[in-house]
């Protein structure tokens, strides 16, 4: 059987991938950024915790998807995933192998679930995917892990609530569960934290508010869902809003969790860094709600 075994949080800033790619991670500048993740990457590879699968939730940023087609949640059932071209050529690291079948079982039980999450076989991948794996996996030939792409639109209004995203969580987690292959995956939530890239608040950074953010990711309080869209905005600034991913992270982990290790660094280009590893502590899934309430129908289908 599979089984989620810890949540990662991650913000996903280009320029960490564009110093990793140079050589500038040592740099006084970056140095501090990429050693809260020295904790990470000797734990992620060591065999006790190292994943099979990683369900990636991320946002695209008019790489793969524009102003022709915006899905809110879109899941990556393909083979593989090229990184993007985004101005600058292709970033020079491994092409991200995919995992079909656990991903399809995915969507199917989402969709039965009552979650109706747009397919996807073919697409690039851009910083909001490749930054995280970097920063968890450093320079290597072949990532280490398989990679199912969530992606989420966080870019153009209206984005998900925060209750939908932690209930997504909570629907991968029963998807995942009932996946016959003994596979340990990890869930990652990206992007964040504070920050606003143009306008006159373009910089700004809300310390407080980030770390009340991840404090609140620990334990059994759920508060986070009900966060709406206006806060993120007014207290972390117009692109704050990516955190809203990190609650499918926090969603499928069930009733509460603990932090095994923790980062916060500020600033990285116009932006507020956070990482943070957690682990469920009662790894019980949540009922489906297609059982719980949905229709006939649907109950019948998903029994
Ligand atoms: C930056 C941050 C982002 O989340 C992003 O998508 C692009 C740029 C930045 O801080 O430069
Ligand atoms: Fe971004």
């Amino acid at each position: 059987m599979a089984r989620i075994t810890h949540g990662i949080g991650c913000s996903h800033i280009p320029v960490l991938g564009y110093a990793h790619d140079h050589g500038k991670d040592g740099d006084d500048y970056f140095k501090p950024a990429f050693a809260g993740f020295d904790w990470t990457r000797e734990w992620i590879t060591a065999p006790d915790s190292r994943p099979d699968v990683v369900i990636l939730v991320y946002n695209d940023h008019a790489s793969a998807f524009d102003m022709k087609v915006i899905p809110t949640f879109a899941i990556g059932c393909g083979e593989s995933f090229t990184p993007a071209d985004e101005g600058f050529g292709p970033r020079p690291v491994p092409v991200v192998e995919g995992h079909p079948d656990l991903a399809w079982h995915i969507a199917q039980s989402l969709v039965l679930d009552e979650f109706d999450t747009t397919i996807i076989n073919e697409m690039e991948v851009d910083h909001g995917l490749t930054v995280p794996l970097t920063m968890m996996f450093g320079d290597v030939e072949k990532w280490p892990v398989k990679v199912i792409p969530l992606a989420v639109n966080v870019v153009t209004y209206p984005p998900p609530s925060g209750n939908r995203c932690w209930a997504l969580g909570e629907a991968i987690s029963r998807a995942v569960s009932s996946f016959p292959q003994d596979l340990k995956v990890q869930i990652w939530g990206t992007g964040g934290m504070s920050h606003q890239l143009q306008g006159p608040r373009a910089g700004l950074i809300n310390k407080e508010w980030d770390n009340r953010f991840l404090d609140g990711l620990t334990g059994e309080g759920q508060d986070l869902r009900h966060v709406p869209h206006i806060e993120y905005l007014r207290e972390t600034g117009s692109e704050g809003i990516e955190m809203v991913m990190w609650l499918i992270m926090r969603g499928a982990l069930g009733k509460s969790t603990r932090a095994l290790h923790r980062h916060y660094h500020v600033p990285v280009s116009n932006t507020a860094l956070g990482h943070i590893v957690l682990e469920p502590v009662d790894p019980t899934v949540p009922p489906s709600r297609t059982l719980e309430g949905g229709s006939p129908i649907a109950q019948k289908m998903i029994a």
